[in-house]
């Protein structure tokens, strides 16, 4: 392993989590005795890998100045942006000083507490020494259907069907340039697409199925059964 690339972390905390009809952003909910963005933010910690952990914020959060983990000397806060990407290439910004362009950078939802550290380290081993990077993922058990107005037009094929998990590994030169050169289009909706939208290929790497994302107000039992299972 080359001796000079780091790695670090952006973290994107910036979403309102409207699908949680609760009275705060879903990451300031409670889990397991701490708020979600804690657990997510001490994962990240834990796998005492990362040069700095960037958090991107939105500029009207009251709660986030608020806790302790937010002074702590590895994390730095970014101002949020209107859509994910927005707050990824924030949070990118942040460390520029710091990081060189052949560093790994590990994208990871702050909704998403039940990481673990060998997931990271999977993901880490497995594509340490890959071109593009790439991204955790889950194989689909399930039939898939392609949908239009409630008919079915199509059985999908379940072999080439995964579904996006993060962290997502790339270089922080490639994966600036690919959020900036796809900046305002739709289909960017994780770090992935914005390489392929580039002409690249990441890889998948199989993580593990409890390391869900804190969308709907039944996954926050769900998120405390799995830690308390790990
Ligand atoms: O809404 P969703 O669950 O897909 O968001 C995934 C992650 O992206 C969350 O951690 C959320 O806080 C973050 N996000 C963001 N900036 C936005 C929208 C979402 O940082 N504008």
């Amino acid at each position: 392993m080359n001796q000079t690339i780091k790695f670090w972390a952006v973290v994107p905390a910036a979403g309102v989590g409207k699908r949680m009809n609760a009275d705060r952003p879903k990451q300031y909910l409670e889990l397991a005795g701490f708020m979600v963005i804690e657990q997510t933010l001490g994962r990240l910690l834990q796998a005492d890998v990362f040069s700095k952990i960037a958090v991107a914020i939105s500029v009207e959060d009251p709660y986030w100045p608020e806790l302790g983990i937010a002074n702590h000397e590895l994390i730095i806060t970014a101002p949020g942006g209107k859509e994910r990407a927005d707050s990824v290439l924030s949070g990118l910004k942040s460390i520029r000083d710091q990081a060189n362009d052949d560093d790994w950078v590990l994208v990871h939802d702050a909704a998403r507490p039940c990481l673990t550290a060998s997931d990271i380290r999977l993901l880490i081993d497995t594509l340490i020494n890959d071109d593009v990077g790439g991204i955790l993922a889950l194989s689909s058990h399930d039939t898939l259907k392609s949908v239009q107005d409630g008919n079915i037009l199509d059985t999908l094929d379940r072999r080439t069907i995964w579904k996006a998990l993060t962290p997502q590994m790339f270089r922080y030169g490639m994966l600036k340039s690919a959020l900036e050169d796809t900046a305002g289009n739709l289909r960017v909706t994780d770090e992935a697409s914005a390489l392929e939208l580039m002409g690249f290929t990441p890889k998948i790497v199989e993580g593990r199925p409890d390391n869900i994302k804190i969308t709907r107000p039944e996954d926050l039992a769900l998120a405390q059964f799995y830690m308390e299972q790990q």
